[in-house]
């Protein structure tokens, strides 16, 4: 090739490259309660990188509510399936009760668009498995909102632990607990009721943490076991409050627990205890991420901002640009199906391990 059309051929793809860029990517949302309207939503317009085309949910009041809160001019459907047939959309945001994730993600990923599924990513292993084969074979992207690796402190927090300066990691604990989904929204029963989520506490923050600890240290659990409770929420199906003991697969030892009855003040943390001093994340108020070294002996406060509040207009974590850029090709998926799918298998190894009083081990396949 010629130095001349070796210089067009640099051209032509810049330009390819800014017209990716500035194409909107069209978004449906499945799905229209707490979590589209505070995270979703907002954040895909935060991002610039979204248009978003249509709205559904079995409460067609409930889209439509959505729809005039943001001012969209959206399309509104009481039957996801309608929305998929009738609308032409690269990618949808699943935000249902856990048990239909795999019904709708599938259907989404036969219907041609990449998806965007709220943690946990399924009820069962068998269901992550065959998302994670649709996508596969239709050729679409599968990601898992496992949002707490979004957070700035938690990014900068595997930043400080790459670079080395507390050594081999030893000991994790891990924790997130507040006073109930109730609280959050106040319409999604089905949070109480086995059959549709699966779990109680588990569920809705364990596996947050599960997969917050694998993000961080980058190693596998390679046995669990556990205790879990019903002690407050008594008209419920599922536990509030959960403890697991963890195994890594190199024997760092760990514990993740779960609440729905933690009251006064949130509890959302994580500290890692290594062979040169400890890293606290969220555990002090108004210090987010703290590093206590011992050679040399120092503490290092990093400036970075709290974990996100509940209660935001979107939580600031960019998850709709992270998600519209991986289907642009310009950046990976921020948590892919088979991380999503890692990370559950840690909540379902801790329910088997509670059941049956035994140590669990996890089996990789
Ligand atoms: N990433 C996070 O931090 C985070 C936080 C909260 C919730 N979540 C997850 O988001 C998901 C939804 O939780 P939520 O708090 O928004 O619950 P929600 O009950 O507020 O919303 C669920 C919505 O789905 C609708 N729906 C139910 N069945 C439907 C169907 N067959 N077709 C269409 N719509 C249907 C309901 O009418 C409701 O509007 C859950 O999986 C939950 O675990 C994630």
């Amino acid at each position: 090739m010629t130095a001349g059309a070796c210089s067009g051929l640099v051209f032509l793809l810049t330009d390819y490259r800014k017209a990716v860029m500035k194409r909107k990517v069209r978004i449906g949302i499945i799905g229209c309660g707490a979590i589209a309207q505070e995270l979703h939503v907002p954040e895909y317009l935060q991002s610039g990188e979204a248009e978003i085309i249509a709205l559904s949910d079995s409460k067609h009041s409930k889209a439509k509510e959505l729809a005039k809160r943001y001012d969209l001019s959206a399309k509104t459907y009481a039957d996801y399936k309608d929305m998929l047939k009738k609308e032409d959309l690269d990618a949808v945001s699943v935000c249902l009760p856990n048990f239909l994730h795999c019904a709708a993600t599938c259907d989404a990923l036969k219907a041609g668009c990449h998806v965007l599924v709220e943690k946990p990513m399924a009820a069962s292993m068998a269901e992550a498995r065959k998302m994670i084969a649709t996508a596969d074979k239709h050729g679409k992207l599968l990601a898992v909102n496992q949002s707490q690796r979004l957070y700035p402190v938690h990014q900068k927090a595997k930043e400080v632990l790459d670079s080395g300066i507390l050594g081999k990691i030893l000991h994790v604990t891990a924790m997130f607990g507040h006073a109930g989904p109730e609280h959050w929204s106040p319409t999604g029963k089905w949070f109480f009721n086995k059959k549709q989520a699966r779990f109680g506490a588990m569920a809705d923050l364990g596996v947050h943490k599960a997969d917050l600890i694998r993000f961080l240290t980058g190693k596998e659990v390679a046995e669990v076991n556990a205790f879990y409770e019903c002690l407050e929420k008594k008209r419920s199906s599922v536990e509030d409050n959960f403890v697991s003991t963890l195994k890594f697969t190199d024997g760092t030892i760990g514990t993740l627990a779960a609440s729905w009855t933690v009251k006064g003040m949130d509890a959302n943390y994580t500290i890692l205890h290594c062979a040169n001093g400890s890293l606290r994340i969220c555990l002090i108020p108004g210090r987010p991420l703290v590093a206590n070294l011992i050679n040399p002996e120092c503490e290092i406060v990093f400036d970075t901002p709290e974990a996100p509040s509940n209660d935001a207009l979107g939580w600031g974590l960019d998850t709709g640009g992270h998600f519209c850029r991986a289907i642009k090709g310009l950046e990976p998926l921020f948590c892919s199906g088979v991380e999503g799918m890692k990370s559950l298998e840690i909540i379902l190894a801790a329910e088997e391990a509670a059941k049956t009083r035994r140590t669990v081990k996890l089996s990789r396949k």
